[in-house]
């Protein structure tokens, strides 16, 4: 076993930052290598593998596999330990999706997304005149979307699953009880919500304590180590029923939530259609509806695909440009069309469509910014009417599991059940309150992502595999909210445009558009500062942020070998044999 420290991560971000120097400080574009230099790989292993991020996590998911596991069971044994070592993201009481193909290929996609609770209403977040309450659909109890991820395991465990699933369920347990290890990173993050904590809940939640959390302190999670012991010997019933139940709707009641003992009964995770499509030589199989991501990023590449990106370099002015203007584009589309597909009809295959998509691209130039303002959905031909986080699993078999999963922002709606011991979600927030008004992640939507009950938030998540010659190739994904397509989409070019290994290409730094606002986020290191001045006399608005996306990727190599990449950014690890 091997589990990738945070400093050796660091290590390899320098590493990265020295190779790239010249085009940091050049300007120019550069030819990429023609391979990756060993030394600047990630952690490689033989044969089974587990990227997460929290160590604990992806070494509960590994000994899965050990024990003769498979990529679901392991899977299923990282989502809930997950929902124990990182429960800003990791969850019980939120959702996700899971793309998976197993070793001969066949692929299955699970919605486990959560649902608006049925007494929902489409203006549940507007005051009397119709303007949106602030925070009223972020945080406290009336945020909560219907959790799914207990019922999401459960689905892959009877169709997928091969060891019992308590056994899948108790390593969770014990690590619960035993307490985790806080790192500096999410001791900072749990007393920086302290106050959060306080204010939604009416009772102090045991992640509030009176001092600050230090690093090396051990949170133990008593109530949840007894709400996972349900859910090992009941399965469903011991989180949308009983008990849990019980504690998850007095909770809303403290509050002013809105979520029933029914809503829960009725929960139902939904087998997909996969969203595919082909890049060059690869072929790309991702999240469809209720996710825009799986559309949005195989548009993306589609769009980019006619350009020699290759050739323009990584980072260089040509190459910002061109994903900058698909992705503009690609943003608008996503918030005039995409919703969950059981209540409105998402145009699939008209959004990639491969001439509609070079038709889009055919509205710019090199020469100048497209503003946002000149872009507008697509007209298609038939059309009727932070907190996140992703794994990547293969076993020995080679059967591979990507899964993003989340409370969508950190901790959620803070909103703690009182005896349960487990973080509810915001996802609420996901849907547009009213048409143009952005959402924390600042993306807008319409009718088709407006609140009905029962329906499904769009999300941006974009669990993703990758082949190649019909063989299993990448397993990618990333939180980030509205970024999260973007990351991956660099993350992919990264590696097959630029010839960057697994670990280089998940920390290498990133850039963002999304349509609006009008700008380019990127990282202080993202962007050459002469690239940034061309860019700028393009027309193009340059914003700096902070950093965005945890990849966490496995990538398999020509010698069969397996190199994961464990961003830099968290406390992300990987593990395996
Ligand atoms: O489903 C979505 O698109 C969002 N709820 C994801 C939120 C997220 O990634 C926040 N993480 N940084």
């Amino acid at each position: 076993m091997h589990l990738t420290s945070p400093l050796t991560a660091t290590a390899k971000v320098w590493l990265l930052l020295i190779a790239l120097l010249p085009t940091l400080f050049s300007g120019c574009a550069t030819l990429p290598p023609k391979e990756t230099p060993e030394a600047a790989r990630g952690y490689t292993s033989e044969k089974a593998m587990v990227v997460s991020a929290h160590p604990d996590a992806s070494r509960i998911g590994m000994e899965i596999l050990r024990k003769g596991g498979n990529a679901y069971d392991a899977a299923i044994a990282t989502q809930f330990a997950l929902a124990v070592a990182f429960p800003v993201a990791g969850n019980i009481g939120g959702g996700g999706f899971m793309v998976a193909r197993s070793a001969s290929g066949d692929i299955v996609t699970l919605d486990f997304r959560e649902t608006a609770p049925g007494a929902a209403t489409e203006r549940m977040y507007q005051d009397s005149i119709g303007k949106v309450v602030d925070g009223l659909s972020t945080d406290g109890h009336l945020a909560v979307g219907v959790p799914g991820a207990v019922d999401g395991m459960v689905k892959i465990h009877q169709k997928l699953g091969s060891l019992p699933w308590a056994d899948l369920v108790q390593p969770s347990v014990d690590l619960a009880r035993n307490g985790v290890v806080l790192t500096q990173k999410e001791a900072q993050g749990l007393n920086n919500s302290k106050q959060s904590f306080i204010n939604n809940n009416k009772h102090l939640p045991y992640l509030v304590q009176e001092q600050e959390w230090q690093a090396g302190d051990t949170l133990r999670h008593s109530d949840l180590a007894r709400t996972l012991e349900r859910i090992r010997d009941k399965g469903r019933e011991g989180f949308y029923a009983g008990e849990t139940a019980d504690l998850f709707v007095k909770e809303m009641q403290r509050g002013n939530g809105i979520i029933s003992h029914e809503d829960l009964a009725n929960y139902t995770s939904v087998w997909r259609e996969p969203v595919t499509g082909s890049y060059k030589d690869y072929k790309v199989i991702s999240m469809g509806p209720p996710s825009s991501g799986g559309i949005a990023l195989l548009q993306l590449l589609k769009m980019v695909e006619p350009y020699n990106l290759r050739k323009y370099g990584w980072q260089s002015t040509e190459t910002i440009q061109l994903m900058t203007e698909a992705e503009r584009r690609v943003y608008a589309d996503r918030a005039t069309y995409l919703g969950d597909p059981d209540f409105v009809d998402v145009p699939v295959n008209e959004l990639l469509d491969e001439e509609y998509l070079k038709a889009r691209m055919g509205t710019m130039s090199l020469a100048q910014a497209t503003p946002s303002s000149a872009v507008k959905a697509g007209e298609l031909p038939v059309y009727e009417t932070e907190q996140t986080t992703h794994f990547s699993i293969v076993d020995p078999a080679g059967n591979a599991v990507s899964i993003t999963t989340t409370l969508n922002g950190g901790y959620g709606s803070k909103v703690v059940v009182k005896g349960a011991g487990f973080v509810l979600n915001n996802e609420m927030d996901d849907f547009s309150a009213k048409p143009g008004v952005p959402n924390m992640f600042g993306l807008v939507g319409g009718k088709a992502n407006a609140i009905q009950p029962n329906k499904r938030m769009l999300s941006s998540m974009t669990p993703t595999i990758l082949e190649k010659d019909g063989k299993l190739f990448m397993v990618v994904g990333t939180p980030g909210g509205s970024t999260i397509m973007t990351s991956v989409f660099q993350t992919i070019l990264n590696v097959v445009e630029h010839n960057m290994g697994m670990q280089q290409a998940v920390a290498a730094p990133r850039f963002h558009h999304q349509w609006l606002p009008d700008e380019i986020q990127h990282t202080a290191d993202a962007i050459p500062a002469a690239v940034r001045a061309e860019l700028v006399s393009k027309g193009y608005i340059l914003k700096q942020r902070g950093q965005f996306g945890r990849v966490d990727a496995i990538l398999v190599l020509p010698n069969g070998k397996l190199e994961g990449g464990a961003d830099p950014r968290g406390d992300d690890a990987a593990a395996g044999f």
